[in-house]
């Protein structure tokens, strides 16, 4: 059988070969690709795909890499020149102090939402007497367990509550609190918004909702557009719908004084001054690290 193409990188039947050999050739198909770091990306599947640092790679370049982990290789590097996020392809992404595990019914955790997940903490244990949390739109968990992780000091206070409309993201979450030794410490229920929870009150309530524009959606990397789920990212026609909706229904499901958290889209931040009715406050914006305003703080009064 021949070897048709010149960067393809294992024949029909894998012999094994070296990482020094591989390397480059992984590289050389992500570059074709067009991944934007083809270098990097190449090192991050062979040191997963073989159990190794990526310093590994370059201090045992003459390491063998069997048939069969060539063969996994192979099935990784296609899915990721389809722009199959990485995070999906390994199974597991990581947030803050932790490490989740993923799949195509969630979003993966992003960098904004560590941020999100700082200013809830600061707000948590500054002395303002939170106790019940809601992590609304949880998909993999990350806000909710990260929370959990990071303040396992205040078990005996906090009491965490976490929501999703989709069940395979909520199974997913159940599953990582699982691994993560926190089963029992949160309580995740099934249902749009706030309807799993018609008579609860929260002292906080955060959430990183969908807010992308739909006219926008396909114009996201084809890592997001095509491969994430709608559901985390559709925000409607202006982004808002969603953010629209919870702030109208926040105030029914907070403690007087409680506080709402939201993550929102670049430019958004004009129209969520707007939005408050009387029972809610804006108290702050934060920026991200591209300056941004990406987090919004309210107060129920
Ligand atoms: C942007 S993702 C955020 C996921 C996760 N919290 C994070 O920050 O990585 C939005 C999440 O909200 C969920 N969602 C969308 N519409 C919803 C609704 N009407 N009610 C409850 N959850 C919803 C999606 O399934 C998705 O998991």
């Amino acid at each position: 059988m021949k070897n048709r193409g010149k960067t393809a990188l294992i024949k029909r039947k894998p012999v094994s070969e070296t990482v020094k050999a591989v390397l480059p050739k992984v590289q050389k198909q992500f570059a074709a690709a067009g991944l934007e770091n083809p270098r990097l990306e190449a090192e991050l599947i062979l040191s997963e795909a073989l159990d190794l640092t990526r310093a590994d790679l370059y201090l045992a370049p003459e390491r063998t890499v069997s048939a069969a982990r060539l063969r996994k290789i192979h099935a990784w590097v296609r899915a990721r020149a389809r722009r199959v996020p990485l995070a999906y392809i390994m199974g597991k992404s990581w947030f803050r102090e932790i490490e989740l595990l993923v799949n195509p019914s969630v979003l993966v955790p992003r960098p904004e939402t560590e941020l999100l997940v700082e200013q809830a903490l600061e707000l948590i244990t500054s002395g303002n007497r939170i106790k019940k949390i809601l992590d609304l739109g949880t998909g993999s968990g990350a806000i909710i367990l990260s929370i959990a992780t990071e303040l396992r000091p205040l078990r005996d206070r906090l009491r965490l509550f976490a929501s999703d409309l989709s069940a395979p993201a909520l199974k997913l979450a159940h599953k990582n609190a699982q691994r993560l030794g926190l089963r029992n410490r949160i309580k995740f229920r099934r249902g749009d918004l706030f309807r799993p929870f018609p008579k609860d009150k929260f002292d906080l309530i955060i959430c990183n909702p969908p807010y992308i524009p739909d006219s926008e959606l396909k114009t996201l990397m084809p890592e997001v557009s095509r491969h994430e789920p709608r559901l985390a990212l559709k925000g409607g026609k202006d982004g808002l719908e969603i953010i629209r909706k919870i702030m109208e229904q926040a105030p029914a499901h907070l403690h007087l004084g409680g506080w709402l958290m939201l993550e929102i889209g670049k430019g958004q931040a004009q129209s969520l001054k707007r939005m408050p009715g009387p029972e809610l406050k804006l108290i702050r914006l934060a920026k991200d690290y591209h300056k941004i305003e990406r987090i919004a703080i309210f107060q129920a009064g």
